[in-house]
């Protein structure tokens, strides 16, 4: 998408749709909503009068300007109750109008930007909400379609018009960065939507190269047998059932400056998760395609940290491949070696991601790290615990769990941390091996944590469990059926402050 800035008065504006907001509860309409009510002789107004139009969040009523000045339709979208008002709801107010906007067949639209005026809001940051909500709320995965149903003409083109000219170089840089993070979001949904057969361990190391080629960062694909020969004996064991080549993809930004804190993502990469021997129930197996959004938060985070040019080594990891029963598949009893060398006893080849992420995790131990973060559609039991609502957080470090909670406050991709206490170690005891790899039922998040902490060197580490927040059967204000992208934008916010964090902080 095509997205511009411009100075002047929206009601100025020549576009096919202008799009102005109101909270609730409000009568008078001010600011750039009431220069557009004065406008249309006080249309707004009435709308609001008549009862019509409450500014209810989500809500939206479209006017016909018939001549009064140049824009042809006025879209009011609700922002909901002043009190309550944050980047959330310029990111669903945006996505409501942009859906309007596509509904109607419309090419562009002209908005002001949503909580620009407000001044407890920083324009650049609601700027760069206003622009992800309108690229995340038009996203829908349809590259397979060969008839494009719901697709329709594209929005083309998003101009942002500030009246204020001091404002605008905020607005443009809010632009800047919403448009890379959006786009790496839009490049997590598409990995995690497309299906296993397409979207295979190969696939995502093509993507990882394209990136590196596209981005100038350092791209090595380790195969099977080199992985192997590393010893990473978890990732080679897992990958014992499956044909389809399994990789381990090192992706490096920055990798030439070694003055810089080197910061490791590793992102679960299982293609398609079947189970394995441990092979899971046939219902909504389908849905074990999005298990590497992981991965693909991971890559989409490298996108939009190497576009942002952030000053840190920021390495990805990937773990790659299938989950499959075969003849040469694992299975429950077997004692595997990983790379740190500890041996583990497969209970359940379903509990597999903490497998691969193991060898990941004692890998990173080379980059000398500052902090280590995995992203994994690890348990079930994470979703159970959180619903769809929030990501579960789990780390070693209270500052960089604070961290990642600031990121999550702002992107409004939300965390909840769990606790990794010393009792939780129990219920991964083995009799013939240093750990098992399922505790059972009963905090089952905690324990594939408390499994993945056992392979974290003395590095600061976290582990996000986005088993409920990576897809959704229901789709949200900004976000279609199928993968949400959650991760990108909440790693990148982290990556973002990074460093001023570190500076204020000492
Ligand atoms: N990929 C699944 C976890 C999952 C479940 C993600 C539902 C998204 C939705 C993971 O590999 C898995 O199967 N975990 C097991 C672990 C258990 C065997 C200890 C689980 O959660 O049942
Ligand atoms: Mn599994
Ligand atoms: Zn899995």
């Amino acid at each position: 998408m095509k997205v511009t800035v411009k100075q002047g008065g929206i009601q100025f504006e020549e576009a096919p749709l202008v799009v102005v907001n109101l909270f609730e509860g409000v009568t008078e309409p001010g600011g750039a909503t009431g220069a557009v009510d004065r406008a249309l002789g006080g249309a707004i107004r009435e709308i609001i009068t008549a009862g019509d139009f409450k500014g209810k969040g989500g809500e939206t009523a479209l006017l016909y300007t018939r001549g009064n000045f140049p824009a042809k339709r006025v879209l009011v979208v609700g922002l909901g109750k002043a009190e309550k008002f944050d980047l959330e709801a310029v990111r669903k107010a945006s996505a409501t109008a942009a859906r309007k906007a596509h509904d109607l067949g419309l090419a562009r639209l002209a908005t002001i930007v949503h909580g620009g005026g407000i001044g407890s809001m920083a324009v650049v940051d609601a700027a760069q909400a206003v622009v992800e909500g309108t690229i995340l709320g038009l996203y829908r995965y349809r590259e397979l379609k060969s008839d494009d149903e719901n697709g329709g003409k594209p929005l083309e083109e998003l101009t942002l018009v500030e009246f204020d000219e001091k404002k605008l170089a905020d607005v443009r840089e809010g632009v800047r960065v919403g448009q890379i993070v959006a786009e790496a979001a839009c490049l997590a949904r598409d990995l995690s939507n497309r299906p296993g057969n397409l979207a295979t361990p190969t696939h995502l190391a093509e993507t990882a190269q394209r990136l590196a080629q596209e981005l100038g960062l350092r791209c090595q694909v380790l195969e099977r047998a080199e992985f192997e020969a590393l010893d990473m004996g978890a990732l080679a064991g897992v990958a014992r059932g499956t044909e389809e080549p399994p990789k381990f993809i090192i992706l490096e930004y920055n990798a030439d400056k070694p003055d810089l804190p080197a910061i490791v993502l590793a992102g679960k990469g299982i293609t398609f998760d079947s189970g394995g021997i441990s092979l899971k129930p046939s219902e909504k197996m389908d849905e074990m395609k999005h298990d590497m959004s992981g991965a693909a938060a991971v890559l989409g985070t490298m996108q939009a940290v190497a576009r942002l040019a952030l000053p840190l080594h920021v390495v990805a990891l990937i773990p790659a491949t299938e989950n499959l029963p075969s003849g040469r598949a694992i299975k429950p009893g077997d004692v595997l070696k990983a790379l740190s060398g500890k041996t583990i006893e497969i209970i359940s080849t379903d509990a597999e991601g903490r497998l691969v992420l193991a060898d990941a995790l004692a890998y990173a131990k080379r980059f000398n790290p500052a902090a280590v973060i995995d992203v994994a559609t690890l348990t079930g039991a994470c979703v159970v615990a959180l619903g769809h609502v929030a990501t579960g957080l789990m780390g070693t470090s209270e500052k960089l769990n604070n961290r990642i909670k600031t990121a999550a406050q702002a992107t409004g991709e939300r965390v909840w941390e769990l606790p990794l206490w010393d009792e939780y170690d129990e219920l991964i005891k083995s009799e013939v091996a240093d750990v098992k790899n399922s505790g059972g039922r009963y905090g089952g998040a905690i324990t594939g944590a408390m499994f993945l902490k056992k392979f974290a060197s003395d590095y600061p580490w976290a582990h996000l469990d986005i088993a409920g927040t990576a897809d959704t059967d229901k789709a949200g204000s900004y976000t279609a059926k199928g993968a949400t992208g959650v991760g990108v934008r909440l790693l990148t916010q982290l990556l973002r402050t990074w460093p001023q964090e570190t500076a204020s902080r000492g």
